[in-house]
């Protein structure tokens, strides 16, 4: 496996009921992608780090075939579940090491994989080899499906953000690839949408270490988030099993290697 990579074996269980679009999101999300791509029924689509198929499982109707990549087997065990009739073929494997020949792919997508390991830039030269020439990185992402306020206390107690941060953080998600040379293509594609979280099921799953940017934390400053994301909640919020309606968005942008 890549050196500090983060495989997601652990998080197989909830992954779909923690980090899934709400119900009818999903489609408009694809579509983000069909979009910025130019994709077609003829095109042949990698993604990279397709967890449980999130993504690629409702794409997969708009074109000719994805091939879905995940280090951890039990992510794409779980995809296998979900299929029906789509046309995604799983492969086991590291997005630094592409198990496929140069110019295989039409068009390639990345959601929520740059920010999990310190190798990313492998990753991109690899996304450069398997597209064809014309061909595009699709990249995606959510940008707000928690509370600002409990975020920041969070950050502000564990100097912890959102994500495993071994690799492209959150806050260079819109200039990494262009300044690792890659040119955008077209405009960024958005999709807003609202979450509903309860505010004490946010503690209760950051307790329970739901999210990947716990794993390597200590119990230690586990403890030292949680009380001041409590003594924020005691203070600020009237009732805090009631559930807040979070603005939320999802965004793709399409890039070319020069
Ligand atoms: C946050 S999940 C995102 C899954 C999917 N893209 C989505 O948006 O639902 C990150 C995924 O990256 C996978 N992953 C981590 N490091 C990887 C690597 N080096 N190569 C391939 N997949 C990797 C994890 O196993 C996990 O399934």
């Amino acid at each position: 496996m890549t050196q500090g990579s983060v495989a997601f074996d652990r998080a197989v269980d909830y992954y779909d009921q923690t980090r899934g679009f709400p119900p009818g999101v999903e489609q408009h999300a694809t579509q983000l992608f069909v979009k910025a791509g130019a994709l077609t029924p003829d095109s042949q689509v990698l993604e990279v780090a397709v967890g449980t198929g999130r993504i690629a499982l409702p794409l997969a109707p708009h074109v000719g075939s994805i091939t879905g990549l995940d280090l951890s087997l039990p992510m794409l065990n779980k995809l296998i579940e979900k299929r029906k009739d789509e046309r995604v073929q799983v492969v086991q494997g590291d997005g630094t090491h592409l198990p496929f020949k140069a110019n295989a792919f039409d068009a390639a997508i990345a959601v929520h994989f740059f920010h999990l390991i310190p190798t990313w830039r492998d990753a991109l030269a690899e996304l450069r080899r398997v597209l064809r020439p014309g061909g595009v990185l699709m990249h995606g992402w959510t940008s707000r499906d928690m509370d600002e306020r409990l975020d920041r206390v969070w950050q502000g107690a564990t100097g912890r953000g959102r994500g495993a941060e071994r690799g492209v953080p959150f806050e260079q998600r819109e200039t990494f690839l262009l300044e690792s040379g890659w040119t955008e293509v077209g405009t960024e594609h958005v999709y807003l949408f609202t979450v509903e979280r309860i505010p004490q099921s946010y503690v209760e799953n950051l307790r329970a270490r739901l999210w990947s940017h716990t794993w390597s934390m200590s119990d230690e400053q586990l403890n030292e988030g949680i009380q001041a994301l409590e003594t924020y909640i005691r203070e600020n919020i009237a009732d805090p099993t009631a559930p807040m309606q979070i603005q939320s968005s999802f965004h793709v942008r399409a890039y070319q290697p020069n």
